[in-house]
């Protein structure tokens, strides 16, 4: 078997290295066409291929994005020029990313829960996309905290299930980024999305070790430990940073290269305001922090594009800014009064 353990320790390591983060744009086709609902324009494969076009070819956003997620059609797409996205990325020394997961499916004898499939297969699949150019691969664990759920049950599932997915990334020399995301959607307060949070993740570093998942060479995206969206009480901005660094450090090897957030459904500013926080407060923790967003990324610049080719260069700067502010709240160096630059 070849040996990857250079290459995936060099993969991990440049995905979070200076400052930079993941620009996340493997929306399935069931959320893209919601998100181009919400621009009035239809989901056709030409309209999926232009969009993503203008996200890959930015100019500048090499400075602050390490790496891109794409989606399964998305790495077998090319620009307006013919260049394949997956080399337009190398070219720009961003890495491809690629998401493998088939989706949350309902879990069997567990109302309201979630179980992430597509393990089946995932061996050739990883090698198919190593040679389209992936260097890691997302797989995303979503759980649901309601009226007696999360069961451990569920957790364990899905724990399992990212477990076994890990290991066959390494094995394909692809560093696996596993994403358990608690929703942030219910009415549940922050104790609550802690508590749940680090019982996931606990879970997950447990079921890693069982399957021989080297730490390594594995980046962790994950939930900010937040009030649920319909939460008469929102926490702060600080609260946030402390309570989501605070169960981090109580869950998550010092081992890991990197920590990265998923955004989740906060605004573009808070999920930036956040990050900044924890960076902020604590530079000395063992993992870099930084963002995989996709909303809070994309979403201005979804706003300025509006489907028109005319609007492509306003939707790549609406981006780039995004990508800048996030950029320096790696290092606590963002400042609200940037938002008036954009
Ligand atoms: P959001 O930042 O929009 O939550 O998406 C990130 C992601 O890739 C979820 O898997």
């Amino acid at each position: 078997m070849t040996d990857y353990s250079q290459q995936l320790e060099q993969t991990a390591k440049a995905m979070v290295a200076q400052s930079k983060g993941i620009l996340a744009i493997d929306e399935s086709f069931p959320t893209i066409e919601k998100r181009f609902k919400s621009i009035g324009i239809e989901s056709t494969e030409e309209n999926r291929r232009a969009y993503r076009d203008l996200l890959i070819t930015n100019p500048g956003s090499a400075e602050y994005i390490s790496g891109m997620i794409l989606f399964d059609e998305t790495i077998r797409q090319a620009t307006s020029d013919g260049i394949p996205f997956s080399k337009a990325l190398i070219d720009q020394g961003i890495m491809p990313g690629i998401k493998v997961d088939q989706g949350a499916k309902d879990l069997a004898g567990h109302l309201g829960e979630k179980v992430t499939e597509g393990l089946d297969g995932l061996r050739e699949r990883l090698a198919e996309y190593r040679d389209l150019g992936a260097k890691f691969a997302k797989w995303r664990a979503v759980i649901t905290i309601g009226k007696g759920i999360p069961t451990n049950g569920c957790i364990h599932a899905n724990a399992h299930a990212l477990a076994r997915y890990a290991a066959l990334c390494q094995e394909a020399g692809i560093v696996p980024m596993v994403e358990p995301e608690t929703l942030m959607d219910a009415d549940n307060n922050i104790d609550t999305c802690y508590d749940v949070t680090e019982k996931t993740l606990n879970s997950l570093f447990s079921e890693l070790e069982n399957q021989g998942v080297t730490i390594e060479h594995t980046i962790l995206k994950v939930n900010m430990v937040i009030s649920g969206k319909l939460c008469p009480e929102q926490a702060g901005v600080d609260e946030v940073a402390e309570k989501t660094v605070k169960c981090l450090k109580a869950t998550v090897p010092s081992s890991l290269p990197g920590i990265v957030f998923l955004s989740g459904g906060q605004s573009a500013e808070l999920a930036t305001a956040h990050l900044n926080a924890m960076n902020a407060a604590n530079p000395d923790l063992p993992w870099p922090l930084s963002f995989s967003y996709g909303r809070a990324l994309q979403e201005p610049c979804l706003k300025a594009w509006e489907g028109k080719t005319e609007n492509v260069g306003a939707a790549q700067k609406a981006l780039l800014h995004r990508e800048k502010c996030n950029s320096l709240a790696c290092n606590g160096k963002y400042t609200d009064d940037m938002e008036n630059d954009a």
